[in-house]
């Protein structure tokens, strides 16, 4: 009998809800990749329950236990580089990384993020797009770069803007499809990547 190939591995860094971990964890963990591990600036973070309830590894780096956000990116790097990913995952991580931590993983950070870049990046997205009247926005799955929400695009679909839409009922309407186009974006990333970011 043959040797089965290894999944790829990657990680998630996540500050949040974690429904787009959840997503990962649901229709990729164990079967088309490994999620190696889940890191958090938040201690407490939901999505940190969500990794711990699917047996995944948790780290959590918050700001206050060190000097700077260089010192904290610097530990969080090493942390990566230990579990051999491929790709890194931001499922909705609210920290800015820093230059060396983007450099040390060029080309293998995913971010997803709810506009159709470069149509609203940063904060408020959705609310961003709702005062804009525009009549529809979207979903970008795209590398990081040094930018806010910059990088190259690897996914995009847009999603109607509805009349009586707020905040509430347009994140509705855009979750599922951030959570699709994050797990197709991811598979095709970790597949297309096979060796571990270098050390
Ligand atoms: C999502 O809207 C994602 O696009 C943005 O942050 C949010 C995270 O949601 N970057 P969740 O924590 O995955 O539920």
């Amino acid at each position: 009998m043959g040797r089965v190939p290894e999944l790829p591995r990657i990680a998630v860094l996540a500050s949040g809800e974690g429904s787009n971990l959840q997503a990962l964890i649901d229709r990729l963990h164990g079967e088309s990749l490994m999620i190696a591990g889940v890191g958090s600036d938040k201690p407490g973070a939901r999505a940190l329950g969500r990794a711990e309830a699917a047996g995944i590894a948790c780290e959590v780096f918050p700001l206050a236990d060190y000097p700077d956000r260089a010192a904290r990116d610097a530990e969080i790097a090493t942390w990566l580089k230990g579990l051999e990913v491929t790709t890194i995952v931001l499922a909705g991580y609210m920290a800015l990384l820093t230059a060396p931590f983007i450099a040390a993983f060029r080309e293998r950070i995913v971010n997803v993020h709810p506009s159709l870049l470069p149509q609203f990046p940063g904060l408020r997205a959705i609310e961003q797009a709702l005062e804009a009247g525009v009549e529809q926005t979207g979903v970008t799955v795209h590398l990081v770069d040094e930018g806010i929400d910059t990088g190259p695009p690897l996914l995009q679909q847009a999603v109607p803007i509805l009349p009586g839409d707020d905040a509430q009922t347009l994140r509705a309407r855009l979750q599922p499809v951030e959570h699709d186009l994050l797990c197709r974006a991811v598979t095709e990333h970790a597949r297309s990547n096979r060796s571990p970011a270098a050390s």
